[in-house]
């Protein structure tokens, strides 16, 4: 049976997924401008049926509708957890009171967390650890830990038969459009910018995650946001560069700016960067998309951060990017920091407090009373040079 609604993706696995065009923010933080899904799977075996993920809590009656228009949600032996965050997980409450024989698989820690979450009973969990496999009569899943993928618990669950690899957030990305990865306009972008909100934090687990699925033939990626890989190799491509940190001939500059002083030094080190023919991205943070600033710390090999002193710190609006810096762990190598000042110092000792620990090696440093001078500007002329021949030159070198 086929349904429109169920779209049938290869032998006996159907999708059941819901699309939520309407959200707009992710985390409370991450803007989301073409909304989002939440894929659920559900395979039927020739003995058992197993549904891999859920969905998003208030989409409970549009998943269960799906997995009726194929089966019934009684009719579920197995629901794979790849991952308990609840965009994921929220629909196992819901599921396991209308099914009584349903048992939640997971890993031991996903165990916990789905107790701590979902008050799920223990009676009720099947633990699977790397390696395991989960026989459902003429199909087999076979279970590969991802911890940090994105949380500890995380797995990923390959279809042996069919070749379908579920990753959950992994090779996600945040749109509504499309089911699969060709009718996605700007996949790499969506992708990029992804990545750099949720996995770029995690890029070392990214990368020991790929190394476990290498060696695995996989026809498709079907992970639980956006579109199914079809044509796998794209976004394994993206992501080989993405995890290994592999940085452009580019620099992100992050300013805001009150009365032009900042704005003015972040003018002069963009021409002469661009001059000396580097590719720059440029975000006033009064009116920046985090997501893009998220996408363009992927890969750029240097940031320039400026900033007004308000109140003996950086701007409220500057403060709050640098933590992002920081706790992103983009792979860039340099910084500059361009401050300015009315009456007191102090945003460029902040800068320094904050970014400090991100180990970027300083190729320049300003803090300019009131409206840079010719003579300030010759010194930001001079720090872009520098910049630039160092970005190129680590370009180069790889
Ligand atoms: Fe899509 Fe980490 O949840």
């Amino acid at each position: 049976m086929k349904s429109l609604d169920t779209p049938l993706l290869k032998d006996g696995v159907f999708y059941v997924g819901v699309k939520d065009w309407n959200r707009r923010l992710f985390d409370a933080l991450i803007p989301l401008p073409q909304g989002t899904t939440y894929n659920a799977y559900l395979i039927k075996g020739t003995e058992k049926t197993a549904l891999i993920d859920t969905v998003n809590p208030g989409f409970e009656a549009e998943l269960e509708s799906k997995i009726n228009n194929v089966s019934s949600v009684n009719q579920i032996d197995y629901i794979i957890m790849n991952h308990a965050e609840p965009d994921h997980a929220g629909a196992i409450p819901y599921l396991l009171t209308k099914n009584d024989k349903a048992k939640l698989v997971c890993t031991k820690i996903g165990a916990k967390t789905a107790q701590t979450y979902f008050k799920v009973p223990e009676e009720r969990i099947l633990i699977v650890k790397d390696n395991d496999t989960l026989e459902l009569g003429n199909k087999t899943l076979k279970f590969i830990e991802a911890p940090m993928l994105h949380w500890p618990e995380t797995i990923f669950t390959y279809l042996v038969q069919e070749k379908i690899l579920f990753t959950c957030d992994f090779f996600g990305l945040h749109t509504a459009y499309g089911l699969y990865d060709e009718e996605v306009a700007e996949l790499s972008i969506f992708a990029q910018r992804y990545f750099g909100e949720i996995m770029m934090p995690f890029r070392g687990y990214g990368l020991r995650a790929i190394d476990k699925i290498e060696n695995i033939e996989i026809e498709m990626i079907a992970p639980s946001h956006g579109p199914i890989h079809k044509n796998p190799t794209k976004i394994l491509d993206c992501y080989s560069k993405w995890t290994r940190g592999e940085t452009q001939q580019k620099v992100i500059v992050v300013y805001v700016s009150m009365w032009k002083s900042t704005e003015n030094m972040v003018n002069q080190i963009v021409e002469v960067l661009l001059q000396k023919g580097v590719q720059v991205s440029l975000h006033n943070l009064v009116n920046a998309d985090l997501g893009d600033i998220a996408k363009d710390l992927v890969d750029s090999s240097a940031i320039v951060f400026g900033t007004p002193t308000v109140l003996f710190k950086m701007h409220p609006l500057a403060t709050y990017a640098a933590h992002l810096v920081k706790v992103l762990k983009p792979p860039m190598k340099y910084g500059v920091v361009l401050t300015s000042y009315g009456w007191s110092k102090g945003a460029l000792a902040h800068a320094n407090e904050v970014l400090g620990p991100t180990g970027l090696e300083v190729v320049g440093a300003m803090e300019v009373l009131g409206p840079p001078t010719e003579s300030d500007l010759e010194k930001v002329r001079v720090i872009g040079e520098e910049l630039a021949d160092k970005v190129k030159q680590n370009y180069a070198a790889k």
